[in-house]
């Protein structure tokens, strides 16, 4: 038995709300030894891990490593919002009752990590200081070193962040499970991944990958703090943010928005180099999966992001696509990369669309570890790195992240944009001018399903404001909050659709996307300023093809501009009733939105 009180004062873990839960844990999961770390742990931690082998080395300073391969993304089916009011069931959090889920998890996670390590990471959510501080401390108890180091990256870790809070502190429970023997995605899946959102605790059982396992991104950062800013008034949401300042006249704009999972989010805040369209706007990154969001009490809407990393999609990330994204990986920044293919002779790492396919197959493995050299016939086609790949860096990493991001004063948010994968319909970009539009705008944003998540790829979905996955309360309350809280504001933010996505009949994409997704936010900068009027349909204000900046845009990019900058009045009357079909699931919805969606339709109708 392990002497807990002991390491914990060894550890200077002094709070004692958070001594009594890590005892209380050890006792069900028996595990066989306790460490509090911190982020001055990782090179010690790291070491380790390349001793047993889950780490593997991948150039100077930089990690390898693979998960089980029946666990390579979030599980949205296994994932439960539980609370003891059936009030905050909702279409997409699979509520349960407390009451059900505790014991379950209990029984699952007893003695679950016998013989193991189990990691006590305090973390905070936020910068320090930060007036939603409050919300953003958390315990993660883990028995998965890996998921330690990532957590060491994407968060700020270390006793000091909660030695001082009491309870007021997410507890959340990490248990891997016997991987091999859960029944991933079969009748008898053994998976849980629980939030009981009312009593700020979260239990994860039976996965050691991302979203599954780092808590405090996804199941504190998105769901426990959603249900949190929903009785204590601020907004939690799956938004990249940015900063756009144009050096010419010396304004500043602070961009987020919502990308349902692998549809650009990380690729838009990082991508937009300082040095693009002629070196007029200067581009800084804040964040690229979660942004919180509140009123000032000088009325303006502020935004920050909680994490303290990247946790980004390999695939398609190259020098041309994301050089920003490959200046935060390289040699010496301790990044780590996760089911991408490996050279075990070279230690190199590669991954679709990196660069061209290696020729010499020599040492290459595929992200499971299978040897590409003796692939046989019809395997030879398949992905060397799994479609939902991933690098993990700190934000520290990235050459253009904003000099004030660790300012807790967070930034004023000027534009919420919404885009999702869509190949026809949705224009390059469409401002929205009203709020309740805007909102009912992000309620209906749809996209087509990803590999960040088990599922058909290509099918298309809806997913409200990027937070199907992580909504943790019903709809219609969800939309009721977001009407309250911008309605509190003074200074109303811009709103604004975007799709970088359209396909052509060939199947190509007819805009190219990455880099030159600037020109439409430098226009909706514009449109806010006053400097272009852009079109009016009924679906908001596009930009005339003369607004954009153009200069340096490809031939072919020119050639298909005007349909980007268009709308398919058929496909939008078409889209309309779908959208009544969508909204007509969340019981209440205020009347606001429905007004909204009505007087789209109306002018559609006109058009
Ligand atoms: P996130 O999960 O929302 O953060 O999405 P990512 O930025 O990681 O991108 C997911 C995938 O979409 C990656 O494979 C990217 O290469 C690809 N992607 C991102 N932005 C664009 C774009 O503007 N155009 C195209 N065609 N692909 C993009
Ligand atoms: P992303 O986030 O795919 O939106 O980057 C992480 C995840 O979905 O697991
Ligand atoms: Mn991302």
């Amino acid at each position: 038995m392990v002497d807990v009180e002991r390491t914990l004062d060894e550890a200077g873990l002094t709070n004692p709300h958070v001594r009594e839960y890590v005892a209380h844990w050890a006792g069900i999961t028996g595990a066989e030894r306790i460490e509090v770390v911190s982020a001055a742990d990782d090179a010690r931690l790291i070491q380790e891990s390349l001793d047993a082998g889950e780490l593997l080395p991948a150039g100077e300073g930089l990690y390898y490593s693979r998960s089980y391969y029946k666990d390579t993304a979030r599980a949205e089916e296994r994932t439960i919002v539980a609370t003891s009011d059936e009030n905050d069931k909702g279409i997409y959090n699979n509520w349960k009752p407390a009451a059900e889920m505790k014991p379950k998890l209990v029984e699952l996670m007893t003695g679950a990590s016998a013989g193991k390590t189990m990691y006590v990471i305090p973390y905070l959510m936020a910068p320090k200081g930060s007036p939603l501080e409050n919300f953003a401390a958390g315990v993660e108890l883990t028995d998965n070193r890996n998921v330690v180091l990532q957590m060491i990256r994407m968060a700020r870790v270390g006793v000091e962040f909660i030695n001082d809070l009491g309870d007021s502190f997410v507890k959340a429970v990490h248990v891997t499970g016997d991987l091999p023997n859960l029944g991933q995605g079969t009748a008898d899946d053994k998976r849980y991944f629980v939030t009981v959102a009312d009593e700020r605790t979260i239990l994860h059982f039976g996965s050691s990958y991302g979203g599954n396992a780092l808590l405090g991104k996804i199941a504190h950062g998105l769901r426990q703090g959603a249900y949190d800013g929903w009785k204590n008034g601020f907004l939690v949401e799956q938004f990249m943010l940015l900063g756009i300042t144009d050096k010419e006249t010396g304004k500043k704009y602070n961009v987020c928005g919502g990308f349902p999972s692998a549809s650009g989010k990380t690729n838009l805040a990082m991508t937009l180099a300082p040095d693009a369209l002629g070196d007029r706007y200067y581009v800084e990154f804040y964040g690229d999966d979660i942004a919180w969001l509140w009123v000032g009490d000088d009325g303006k809407l502020y935004g920050m992001n909680p994490e303290n990393g990247v946790f980004g999609v390999a695939k398609d990330t190259n020098e041309k696509t994301n050089p920003t994204a490959i200046e935060s990986i390289v040699p010496g920044t301790g990044a780590i990369f996760t089911n991408v293919a490996y050279n075990s002779k070279t230690h190199e790492v590669w991954w679709e669309g990196k660069s061209e396919k290696p020729t010499d197959l020599d040492g290459w493995e595929d992200w499971k570890g299978d040897k590409i050299a003796d692939r046989s016939e019809d395997e030879v086609d398949a992905p060397w790195a799994h479609p939902n790949s991933r690098f993990t860096t700190t934000l520290a990493n990235v050459p253009n992240v904003a000099k004030d991001f660790e300012d807790p004063a967070g930034v004023e948010i000027h534009g919420i944009i919404f885009g999702g994968r869509t190949r026809d319909r949705e224009p390059l970009i469409r401002a929205i001018n009203d709020i309740a539009e805007g909102v009912y705008d992000g309620l209906t944003l749809g996209a087509e399903a990803t590999a960040a998540a088990d599922g058909l790829e290509g099918v298309l979905r809806y997913d409200p404001m990027s937070m199907r996955p992580f909504m943790s309360y019903a709809e219609a309350d969800y939309a009721a909050h977001w009407l309250e809280v911008l309605g509190r504001a003074q200074v109303k933010p811009i709103f604004a659709h975007v799709n970088w996505f359209q396909r052509g009949e060939d199947g190509r994409f007819l805009w190219p996307g990455y880099r030159e997704n600037l020109r439409p936010l430098v226009w909706l900068m514009q449109y806010l300023n006053g400097e272009v009027e852009g079109v009016t349909t009924p679906v908001g204000v596009l930009p005339k093809r003369e607004e954009l900046l153009l200069e340096g845009l490809d031939e072919q990019a020119l050639a298909d501009l005007d349909t980007v900058l268009s709308i398919d009045v058929a496909r939008w009357r078409q889209e309309m009733g779908h959208r009544e079909k969508h909204l007509a699931q969340f019981d209440g919805l205020p009347e606001e939105i429905w007004e909204a969606h009505r007087r789209v339709a109306a002018d559609l109708e006109e058009a």
